[in-house]
């Protein structure tokens, strides 16, 4: 059995976790930087930066203390490279650095969206290549095929702004603070999402992109017409996501045939009325559904690990850099 230390660090979340080869998560800590970044209504990235540097070592401490592991009786070290905020990614790539070169570990780095693409494996074992995926997130939108570790193809991706950014700005807009998406989806909950009319962008388009800047542009407008409640806007902002969702992945599905498994990820993978649109899309495709839990889907260290373990034998050089863009 092998054991892996991850180090996540690319946007607000600093996190640690050891995961081994058996797929248990032997011990974890996450600390939000969300009461830093409210008060400007969005992830700051120089505070950000400072926050990463000031908690991740005292957090590697904890999570060992936790385990009652030493870091020598790690296999190896799994950092996030890359993508995200570069000064964050740099404190953690580089602390991972300077343990595995104390330590003589070898250096795994990982690219934040394989972490998120594979983290249903974690969750499931029985999870087999190839499948489909949807990473929804703050800054990523996408539809992939992954046929295996590595093996990537991204059928879709998004014109101008993400899902989770979508979700993020149309809290902003209806006052329900930051990180917007649990905000809107706890207010939707007491809302009908048929009260607000709004558009379904890239609908009806035979090629499976995204686009949410139309539709957060009609939130704004329908918000400031004073004619609806808040919590109808959010549900109804809810809806016409989902249908966008929903609508894309069946353009994309269409040309995976042979693949049975459709899999969701990312931040916004963690909302109740994603999953359930999927499940249903899935099942309406005679397809095998599966979405990590929650805890999993927002960023976290055990992902992290996780890619590690999978990426066990990987030995990265020492100058290996951190990397604000890295496509999959
Ligand atoms: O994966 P993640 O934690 O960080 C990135 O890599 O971006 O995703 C964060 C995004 C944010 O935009 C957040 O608002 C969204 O995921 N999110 C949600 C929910 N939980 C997090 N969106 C909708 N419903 C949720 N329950
Ligand atoms: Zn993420």
């Amino acid at each position: 059995m092998a054991l892996v230390l991850g180090i996540e660090s690319s946007c607000d979340e600093t996190a640690v976790a050891l995961v081994d080869s058996e797929r248990r998560i032997v011990a974890q800590r996450i600390a939000s930087q969300d009461a830093e970044h409210a008060p400007f209504g969005g992830v700051v990235p120089e505070i950000a930066a400072r926050a990463h540097a000031e908690r991740l070592a005292p957090m590697i401490e904890g999570v060992l203390a936790d385990a009652g592991i030493a870091l020598a009786d790690c296999d190896a070290i799994a950092a996030t490279a890359g993508p995200g905020l570069i000064g964050g990614v740099m404190v953690g790539l580089v602390s991972a650095k300077a343990l595995a070169m104390a330590t003589d570990t070898p250096l795994i780095a990982i690219n934040h969206l394989e972490g998120h693409a594979l983290s249903p494996r974690l969750a499931d074992g029985s999870i087999a290549f190839p499948y489909a995926l949807l990473l929804v997130s703050g800054g990523h939108c996408q539809i992939l095929r992954v046929d295996g570790l590595g093996e990537y193809r991204r059928l879709a991706t998004t014109i101008d702004d993400a899902l989770g950014e979508a979700f993020d700005k149309t809290a902003k807009i209806l006052g329900l603070g930051f990180p917007g998406g649990p905000a809107v989806e706890r207010v939707a909950l007491e809302g009908n999402a048929k009260a607000v009319p709004l558009p379904r962008p890239m609908v009806g388009s035979g090629e499976p992109h995204f686009s949410f800047a139309g539709l957060k542009s009609a939130v704004l407008r329908a918000h400031e017409s004073g004619k609806y409640e808040i919590a109808d806007i959010a549900a109804s902002f809810q809806q016409a996501a989902v249908d966008c969702v929903t609508d894309r992945l069946r353009i994309a599905l269409a040309g995976m045939d042979d693949v049975d498994t459709l899999v969701v990820a990312g931040g916004v993978a963690a909302n109740a009325t994603v999953r359930a649109a999927l499940e249903q899309l899935a099942a309406d495709h005679g397809m095998r559904f599966a979405a990590p839990p929650p805890k999993l889907c927002t960023d976290n260290a055990a992902m992290i690990a996780w890619a590690g373990v999978e990426r066990l034998g990987q030995n990265d050089p020492l100058d290996i850099s951190a990397r604000p863009r890295w496509p999959l």
